[in-house]
């Protein structure tokens, strides 16, 4: 059934949402995809994470699988994605990156990676701009920006193995002092790595590590 078709044979008032907006249903990467691989490549060859041979990344979220893709090809990380939308994931593989489909952390062992990095959904939207649709998922935050960041810096120390760092890109209008402080709520030191200015926004790119390592 599409989102035009209410199944009985009757239209809807609606007509195909994703029709309406004229949008593809996987994110492609934007300047805050490239932000996010420039900045982490950056780290990892000036060494400031120690890498051995067996260290692996994941890419939450990882859409058309763009930053992990150059990740993998610009640092020799092995990576792995993993992302919601059944359609991110197909054209992920298609570049070649491992990708599960799966809820963030979910399909994943404590302990597991060096590296997590993340674009998430960041931008504020008001209940009634919701369009409920894969693209939805990839660009809405809910009303404070905050709803995929938050559930990430809850889950993000678990997967993380022993000196592992993670990085998250957000952007003023994400409220990046709200961020920091659930940060610390959860254990998590940050520092913002990158920032880059646009008309209505910065783009940030914040590392996290947990306090204890
Ligand atoms: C802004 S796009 C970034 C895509 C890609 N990483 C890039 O930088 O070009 C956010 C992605 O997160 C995915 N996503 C949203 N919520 C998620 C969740 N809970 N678990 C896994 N993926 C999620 C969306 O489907 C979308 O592909």
């Amino acid at each position: 059934m599409t989102d035009g078709d209410t199944g009985d044979g009757e239209p809807k008032s609606q007509p195909e949402l994703t029709a309406q907006r004229d949008v593809e249903t996987v994110y492609q990467p934007a300047e805050d995809s490239r932000l996010l691989a420039e900045t982490v490549v950056e780290e990892l060859q000036s060494g400031a994470i120690e890498l051995d041979s067996h260290a692996r990344g994941l890419d939450v979220g990882t859409g058309s699988g763009y930053v992990a893709d150059r990740l993998e090809t610009e640092t020799g990380l092995r990576m792995v994605g993993v992302d919601i939308n059944p359609d991110a994931c197909r054209q992920a593989a298609d570049v070649g990156v491992p990708v599960v489909r799966g809820d963030m952390f979910e399909p994943f062992r404590p302990d597991t990676f060096d590296v997590v990095l993340c674009n998430p959904p960041y931008l504020p939207t008001p209940p009634e701009q919701e369009w409920d649709d894969w693209m939805e998922r990839a660009l809405s935050g809910g009303e404070d920006g905050r709803a995929v960041v938050d559930p990430f810096l809850d889950g993000v120390g678990r997967v993380l193995r022993e000196r592992g760092r993670a990085y998250l890109l957000i952007s003023t209008l994400t409220g990046p002092g709200e961020v920091r402080e659930f940060a610390i709520e959860r254990g998590l030191e940050s520092t913002i790595v990158a920032e880059e200015s646009h008309p209505f926004e910065k783009l940030l790119v914040v590392r996290f590590t947990p306090e204890s390592r």
